[in-house]
């Protein structure tokens, strides 16, 4: 972080706050505990405790990729997205899966007031991301953003592989994100499933009874069959994957979506990947920051933390994020404000140039 008080350098460099004290006054300057050292005075009193130290600006912070050890990460939920052409029923399967939390009485098994749902399974969670919309999901993969862990294929029995189909094994190629195949429909007259999957063989998606890597499942989401079977088979899924993630850090994550509401302000929809979310945090996406003011989960429930594969939405922030923004939780509110600050002020710039620059064109256009 860029400044820090002399209470936060002694703490990074696990000295006595009174040995950095002494050595301030030592070299011309009194402060107390809490008061502010600029980055030259960072330097120099770390230089002269025969310290190396390096200043980073909050956009390197932002961008540092954090390792954590094999002990710091636990197991965690998969995140899974549902994708199709259009009509083979994403929604209806997303429908029946969660009346099927119902039927099996668990305690808060579905819903979706925003972008995404929590189903229970026995004693297992799985987070749905229920509107991607291609859009969406292309805009965080440009980004680098693994925002899922699974692409549950919806392919209906009596259409077959249709345009949209194969874009979405595209999505999941290009995002190394392994597929699971619902073929649905299998109530309709003309449904065969067996169609389906020798069509998909040509898109190298193969049955594993056909010696392949993909698990299939055929499902009716009207009639409700086999949604079961489709829950057990993502959670199988998911432990070929091992998913984990370090719950006990700052969070970061994902925006899935935002919106200004009229009564709340900006509201963002973030999936926490790594970390535990509070209110209270100060976050960071894209060119906006603020202080979570109240963290609500797919219910509608206030929550007081976020744990990695959970949605929730943010209040309190500055401006509305863009759905596939990063966001990161900063220690520092100053440097959360600085970086979202410094971010939009690049962006009017940029778009200044781009106008500056159509202008002059015109000019010469009209000499
Ligand atoms: P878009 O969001 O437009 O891409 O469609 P979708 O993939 O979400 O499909 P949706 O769930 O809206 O279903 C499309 C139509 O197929 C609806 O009329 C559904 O009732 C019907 N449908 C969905 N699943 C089944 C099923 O298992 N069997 C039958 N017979 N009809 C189904
Ligand atoms: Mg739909």
């Amino acid at each position: 972080p860029q400044g820090a008080t002399v209470q936060k350098f002694a703490e990074l460099l696990a000295v006595g706050p009174n040995e950095v004290i002494k050595r301030l006054f030592m070299l011309g300057n009194v402060l107390t505990l809490t008061q502010s050292m600029n980055d030259e005075l960072i330097e120099l009193v770390a230089d002269d405790m025969g310290r190396k130290v390096r200043v980073v600006s909050p956009e390197e912070e932002f961008t540092v990729v954090y390792h954590d050890s094999d002990d710091e990460l636990k197991p965690r939920p998969p995140v899974v997205t549902v994708m199709g052409h259009v009509d083979h029923g994403k929604t209806s399967l997303l429908d029946a899966i969660r009346d099927t939390g119902v039927a099996a009485g668990e305690a808060g098994g579905i819903t979706q007031h925003i972008g995404a749902s929590v189903v229970t399974v026995g004693s297992r969670k799985i987070t749905f991301i229920d509107t991607p919309g291609h859009e969406a999901f292309t805009a965080m993969r440009a980004r680098g953003a693994q925002v899922t862990d699974i692409i549950v294929l919806v392919v209906a029995a009596d259409d077959g592989v249709m345009p949209q189909t194969i874009e979405a094994i595209n999505h999941a190629r290009a995002a190394n994100v392994p597929i699971v195949v619902a073929v649905n429909k299998i109530d309709k007259p003309g449904a065969n499933a067996d169609r389906v999957r020798q069509e998909l063989t040509t898109y190298e998606v193969v049955p594993e009874e056909w010696g392949g890597a993909n698990m299939f499942v055929e499902v009716s989401a009207k009639k409700r069959l086999h949604i079961d079977d489709l829950l057990e088979t993502i959670l199988l899924q998911a432990d070929v994957l091992e998913l984990r993630a370090n719950p006990d850090a700052l969070a970061s994550g994902f925006v899935i979506e935002a919106n200004l509401d009229k009564g709340r302000g900006p509201v963002a929809t973030v999936l926490v990947q790594r970390g535990t979310l509070k209110p209270g945090d100060v976050l960071v996406a894209g060119t906006s920051y603020g202080r979570v003011r109240a963290l609500i989960d797919p219910h509608g429930a206030h929550i007081d933390s976020a744990i990695p594969a959970s949605p929730a939405e943010v209040l309190g922030l500055s401006s509305v994020p863009v759905a596939g923004d990063e966001f990161r939780v900063f220690e520092d509110e100053r440097d959360a404000r600085r970086l979202a600050e410094e971010r939009a002020l690049r962006e009017r710039l940029t778009a200044q140039d781009a106008k500056t620059h159509t202008s002059l064109t015109d000019l010469f256009g009209r000499i």
